[in-house]
């Protein structure tokens, strides 16, 4: 199974949203192919988009296997007087995963390993999946986070789609390094797109991808999993 992890960040009014969802599941329709490599559990895809728009896809979605949502963070805190917080309580029964740790709230929110680890215990708690993120083998994980996503900071496309890759060689030797229990799932992350993705695709130390700018267009994303 490799999962393809679309992080929205924080594009896409609810119409554009709506829009991505259409065109993507017109594709799916064309394309027998394609569904049934998601009914038979090749592969699987995370939806990650802005908060408000879980509900709406994921009833649009609601009929086909190994589509599922995520959000793009998690609150530090657990649920009470914590006013503008969405709390992994909160979440609760309507996602399934949780992306924690991305370099962008490290650099953009000052969140530290401290508050990480917090997020992840909470969404832990709460029974999301954790995918959890770093960009250098020096940060600590927490043992537990169910996917590691690495995410080299220069990688990663600051809004045009181009950021320096990773060598495949330089993420399987991390990979190895890290000696990691079997069921953690190792994703990578930074500028993948379909044009690239091909160089990574068939190694099996890499479970799956994590996509920022190629995943908001709804073409390029099927293209990436499908071909
Ligand atoms: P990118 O973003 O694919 O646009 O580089 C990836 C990420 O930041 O998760």
């Amino acid at each position: 199974m490799k999962y393809f992890i679309a992080n929205w960040k924080a594009n896409k009014t609810y119409v554009e949203a709506a829009d991505w969802t259409g065109q993507f599941l017109n594709q799916l329709n064309l394309n027998p192919q394609a569904i049934n490599k998601l009914n038979n559990d090749q592969v699987k895809i995370i939806i990650c988009p802005p908060l408000p728009f879980i509900i709406p896809l994921k009833e649009k979605f609601k009929n086909q296997k190994n589509v599922s949502f995520g959000s793009q963070d998690v609150s530090e805190f657990e649920k009470g007087t914590f006013t503008g917080e969405i709390t992994a309580y909160t979440l609760s029964g309507l996602i399934e995963y949780s992306l924690i740790g991305h370099s962008e709230r490290r650099k953009n929110f000052m969140e530290t390993d401290i508050v990480l680890f917090n997020k992840n215990r909470l969404a832990k708690k709460y029974g999301y999946k954790t995918m959890y993120c770093f960009s250098n083998q020096n940060q600590i994980l927490p043992k537990d986070a169910d996917f590691l996503c690495f995410e080299p900071i220069e990688a990663i496309s600051t809004g045009d789609g181009k950021g320096k890759n990773e060598k495949v060689e330089n993420i399987l030797k991390l990979k190895i390094n890290m000696n990691l229990p079997t069921d953690t799932k190792f994703i990578y992350g930074g500028s993948v797109n379909e044009e690239n993705i091909n160089q990574y695709l068939n190694h099996q130390e890499i479970d799956g991808f994590l996509v920022g700018g190629a995943s908001l267009d709804p073409l390029r994303f099927f293209k990436m999993i499908f071909f």
